[in-house]
């Protein structure tokens, strides 16, 4: 299976912070934004990843992140040159997916949950299209899906003004290798993109979805205001002072799922320095270990 993470559009809803930087390159709490959402691919067992990016932007993650090696994974990149929609990340990457399945996770997604790694790589092998649920307090900022009394899901509404039920559903999905051409399908919603949850109900109408419901072992935030921005870092700051732990280190997801080596893991380390987050990389490699 291969990855795409979408890390383009303006973050008009963060000005005047990003105005002049990408808002996946912003920090949560230690470390880039970005990182989470990589970390989540990585742990679902994905290598191939490509980061599909504004123009301008581009040179900023390649300077991040290059080519993947030094974390065992392989990284492309494509533009996004206007925020046509999410759904255009499988036309971007047509070449790229080539004739294997793939997962797509927004670059502004953080999530966080007992056994996740293991639920993402039950994932991989999809026949249609899986995608996740997760009750909110506000399902009308979010693509929101409605169950019937099985619990077996009936309709997807982007952005509703009257949200048919409380389930939002976040931006990680899992496709089979027709998204491609039901991509090409979408048509621009009013607001003028191909929206994700156009193509979700593609798949809905053909019987092919299925929508697993996130229970409350999970976390799931998107960072697309101030606010929530600012809750996620206060998230991640509590849990891994508390744990001593960290959440979305990508050295160390490489390291514990045995993509790279131990003496790849101490060359990384050097990279980040005196920081916090390159200590707790040296940690980690002179006890040989992952925590
Ligand atoms: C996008 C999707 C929406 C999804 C959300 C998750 O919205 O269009 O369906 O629920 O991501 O973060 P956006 O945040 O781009 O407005």
């Amino acid at each position: 299976m291969k990855g795409i993470i979408l890390a383009g559009g303006t973050g008009s809803r963060l000005f005047p912070i990003t105005i002049a930087v990408s808002k996946q390159l912003l920090p949560v709490y230690d470390k880039p934004m970005i990182y989470y959402p990589l970390s989540v691919l990585m742990l679902a067992g994905i290598k191939d990843i490509l980061f599909i990016t504004t123009p301008h932007d581009q040179e900023s993650f390649k300077k991040l992140l290059g080519d993947g090696s030094h974390i065992g994974c392989n990284f492309e990149y494509e533009i996004q040159d206007e925020p046509n929609g999410l759904a255009e990340a499988f036309i971007i990457g047509e070449k790229f997916i080539g004739k294997d399945k793939v997962a797509l996770v927004l670059g502004d997604n953080i999530f966080y949950g007992n056994e996740f790694g293991k639920l993402l790589r039950s994932k991989t092998d999809v026949k249609g299209a899986s995608i996740f649920a997760y009750p909110v307090k506000d399902p009308q900022r979010y693509g929101v899906v409605e169950f019937d009394k099985n619990k077996k899901a009936i309709s997807i509404e982007e952005k509703p003004d009257r949200p048919k039920s409380q389930y939002a559903v976040p931006g990680l999905y899992f496709y089979d290798n027709k998204v491609i051409e039901y991509a090409k399908k979408v048509r621009p919603s009013a607001r003028g993109e191909k929206e994700i949850s156009s193509l979700n109900k593609i798949y809905l109408e053909k019987g092919e979805l299925e929508v697993g419901v996130m229970t409350r072992g999970m976390t799931w935030f998107d960072t697309g205001t101030v606010e929530s921005l600012d809750d996620a870092s206060e998230f991640i700051r509590v849990l891994q002072n508390r744990q001593s732990t960290m959440i979305g280190n990508i050295e160390e997801v490489a390291f514990q799922r045995n993509m790279i080596e131990l003496e790849d893991l101490k060359k990384s380390s050097e990279r980040y320095g005196k920081s916090k987050y390159g200590q707790y990389l040296k940690e980690i490699a002179s006890m040989g270990l992952s925590k």
